[in-house]
């Protein structure tokens, strides 16, 4: 059904469209086309909407499409070779700009050569597909599908710099460094890559149809939904959930580690806090992730200095002020130590997502996910699971990088059932290893017993260390 002729027409039809109805906005246009028509804005350009600060950039009419914007939105590497036998196709030798003589042709033309799927995902031209009788597809439907214009990296990029003065202001450009946004394009594990228990699945079902449905939730009144809290040992897929949760939902991912936000400086940390939340707000809809969430509640115990208590009050009352029915933000929090979560922390989460280590059966269906585009003889994932008992989805990936990276020193790139259990034993040795050394670590700690009241202990140490010749 696809042709380079009908890429090039899709294309060209699409600005023709775009251009001659007002009532289409950037997101009915397909990302692969959007991203070819994203013009810087100048700065004073204000056309802003209702609160304030506007990307630096967006999609102006009238597009014009040259055939080097063809090449990259459609793939196709000569564009108009492609459409010149048509009649009804024209280019601008000068400017190499590529359009229709008659436009009404090339409709008919098109109409008759794509299907279903293709105007789908093409809002722009479904809009016209809906007042006429080949192909039965609704624009609604079409824009549904269709991912927004705000989970474009360059939307999100050009949001960022209108709002925080990247270049000058030396704090906000350190606060972007802390902060990490992910566009949901960019994030290549899915929701389909991940063994998840049926609790998981269920409370991830659940968010998914509450984001969907949200206008109907705020409607009756029902605004406590919309904060997550994962816990469970390290390696047991919480981020990897969380960012795949982004990709399925087409949002961008606001992620930022806890523990980084508080160990710089500690007079900084609350504005900190404070401009996360305000990230999260100006890329809405959005999600949130904060890692690490224990790393507060460990501060709160320890008597420190007033600003740290400032800091923690702020994050508690910023997680009590963001809202996903009003500030469509999404906030996940995750910990490796429930333990260490006071009270007033846990609280603030109306779900909590257990991440345990994967059972006998998931383990062997993690195995089947890792290996799935390897070569292995023999391979019995079951046997292999009902050896790593204990062992993490993160765990089981390193065995196999091992067991790869093994066979690839003999030049093998394909793989034997015996590498793996290899590969595992490996693996258990190194994590004995890794075990005394906690041990010692842990001695240590009784020693100084954490409650020092000289925060820097261990920095002081590390420095006297270091001079030692
Ligand atoms: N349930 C799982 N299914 C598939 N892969 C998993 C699972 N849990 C962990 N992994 C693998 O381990 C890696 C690390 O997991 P991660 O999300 O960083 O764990 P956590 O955030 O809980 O420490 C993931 O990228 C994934 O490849
Ligand atoms: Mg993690």
């Amino acid at each position: 059904m696809s042709s380079p002729a009908l890429e090039v027409v899709e294309f060209l039809l699409t600005a023709h469209v775009y251009n001659e109805n007002r009532e289409l906005d950037e997101n009915d246009l397909p990302p692969r086309y959007r991203r070819v028509f994203w013009a810087e804005r100048d700065g004073d350009a204000s056309d802003t909407e209702s609160d304030g600060v506007e990307p630096l950039g967006g999609v102006e009419r009238p597009l014009s499409v040259t055939e080097t914007d063809a090449q990259t939105a459609t793939g196709v590497e000569r564009p108009w070779e492609a459409v010149s036998d048509l009649l009804f196709t024209d280019r601008t030798e000068f400017s190499g700009t590529l359009s229709f003589t008659q436009p009404e042709m090339a409709l008919e033309w098109f109409f008759k050569s794509a299907d279903r799927d293709r105007l789908v995902t093409n809002p722009t031209l479904a809009f016209v597909a809906e007042g006429r009788d080949e192909i039965d597809v609704s624009h609604e439907e079409a824009r549904e599908q269709n991912r927004p214009i705000h989970a474009d990296r360059v939307w999100i990029d050009s949001l960022l710099e209108a709002y925080f003065d990247t270049d000058d202001e030396e704090g906000d450009s350190e606060m972007l460094d802390l902060v990490h946004v992910r566009a949901p394009e960019e994030i290549e594990m899915t929701l389909d890559d991940l063994v998840l228990t049926a609790d998981q699945e269920g409370e991830i079902g659940k968010i998914v149809k509450a984001i969907e449905h949200r206008d109907y939730l705020a409607e009756i009144g029902l605004r406590e939904i919309g904060k997550l809290l994962f816990v469970g040992p390290p390696g047991t897929g919480k981020t990897t959930v969380s960012r795949a949760l982004a990709h399925e939902l087409g949002l961008p991912f606001v992620e930022v580690k806890l523990s980084m936000i508080t160990s710089q400086y500690l007079g900084e940390t609350a504005k900190n806090v404070e401009k996360t939340f305000e990230v999260a707000k100006r890329l809405s809809p959005c999600i949130l992730f904060i890692d690490e969430f224990d790393s507060v509640a460990k501060t709160r115990r320890s008597d420190e200095h007033a600003a740290l208590k400032r800091a923690v009050n702020t994050l508690l009352k910023s997680i009590d002020d963001i809202s996903l029915i009003r500030d469509d933000v999404l906030l996940i929090g995750a910990t490796n130590h429930p333990d260490q979560l006071d009270s007033a922390a846990w609280r603030r989460f109306d779900e909590i997502v257990n991440f345990p280590k994967p059972d006998r059966q998931m383990r062997a269906d993690i195995l089947r996910v890792i290996t799935n585009r390897m070569d292995i003889a023999e391979f019995d994932p079951e046997s292999v699971a009902a050896r790593t008992q204990g062992l993490t989805g993160s765990d089981l990936r390193m065995v196999l990088r091992e067991a790869v990276l093994e066979a690839l020193t003999e030049e093998r790139m394909s793989l034997t059932q015996a590498d793996i259990l290899d590969a595992v034993e490996d693996f258990e040795e190194r994590d004995n290893l890794k075990n005394m050394d906690m041990m010692d670590d842990s001695d240590s700690l009784i020693a100084g017993n954490g409650e020092s009241p000289d925060a820097d202990h261990d920095h002081d140490h590390d420095h006297a260390h270091d001079h030692q010749h």
